[in-house]
């Protein structure tokens, strides 16, 4: 519990530089407080580049959580270019297994390994693949594919988040253009929905009635499977 009090003393530390990931990464560790321990995460996309917060700096946090939640808590991370692992491997502890591989065949033999020794995930982080936000479809079905590879490791309370997925919708200028306001346009223009990377596990989490935990700029999911 001290080292839980611990990581928090850090975090505020670097809230700020979360930018507009702050929000979401204080309901990511608020939720994974509800879950017991051993905390397992697994991520795609590791920490690249030393305090650069515009890309997140996940490896580092979910470090500093894991070892706030006791022994058998543990990272597991991919990336598929040596130089990102070689940053993360100097800028995390011993308590962080870095891959680096392709991440759909990593989390696919990870899958095999988890079934066999029953080792339960809290948490998928997904951000590999750089999204191009005029294009987002190559990315968003990478990240598709990541799910269906860890499909059978999804438990009714794993969290799924996937990383710069904001909300996009339909705008319209509001009449007073001088403070340039933007209002969401009503039926029959569609609602808004998630976006980015995550804009087709969205697409199936609605199919199978999984639950949208929380939209910002990353997007979490839960309920993919109901055991
Ligand atoms: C946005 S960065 C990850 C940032 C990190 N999560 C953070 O918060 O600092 C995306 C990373 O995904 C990696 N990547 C791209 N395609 C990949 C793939 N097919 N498999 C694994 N990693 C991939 C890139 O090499 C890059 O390091």
């Amino acid at each position: 519990m001290s080292e839980n009090l611990d990581f928090y003393k850090w975090f505020e530390t670097i809230a700020q530089k979360l930018g507009d990931r702050e929000i979401s990464f204080r309901k990511i560790f608020k939720y994974l407080d509800s879950l017991p321990a051993p905390i397992i995460i697994v991520e795609t996309g590791c920490l690249r580049a030393k305090d650069n917060f515009l890309d997140g700096q996940s490896t580092l946090l979910f470090d500093k959580y894991t070892l706030s939640r006791g022994e058998k808590s543990k990272v597991y991370t991919v990336d598929i270019d040596p130089k990102s692992t070689k940053v993360c491997k100097e800028v995390t502890s011993s308590n962080v297994e870095i891959t680096t591989e392709d991440s759909v065949r990593y989390l696919n033999n990870l899958s095999n390994i988890f079934l066999k020794n029953k080792t339960k995930v809290s948490m998928f982080y997904l951000d590999s693949f750089d999204i191009d936000w005029r294009y987002p479809y190559p990315s968003a079905a990478h990240h598709l594919k990541e799910l269906t590879s860890v499909t059978r490791l999804l438990h009714t309370d794993t969290l799924v988040v996937v990383d710069d997925s904001p909300a996009t919708g339909n705008l319209a200028q509001t009449e007073n253009e001088t403070n340039s306001t933007w209002k969401v346009l009503a039926l029959p223009s569609p609602p808004p929905t998630i976006g980015g990377k995550g804009f087709l596990v969205h697409e199936y989490a609605s199919h199978v009635k999984a639950k949208l935990i929380f939209s910002h700029y990353q997007s979490a999911w839960k309920d993919f499977n109901k055991v």
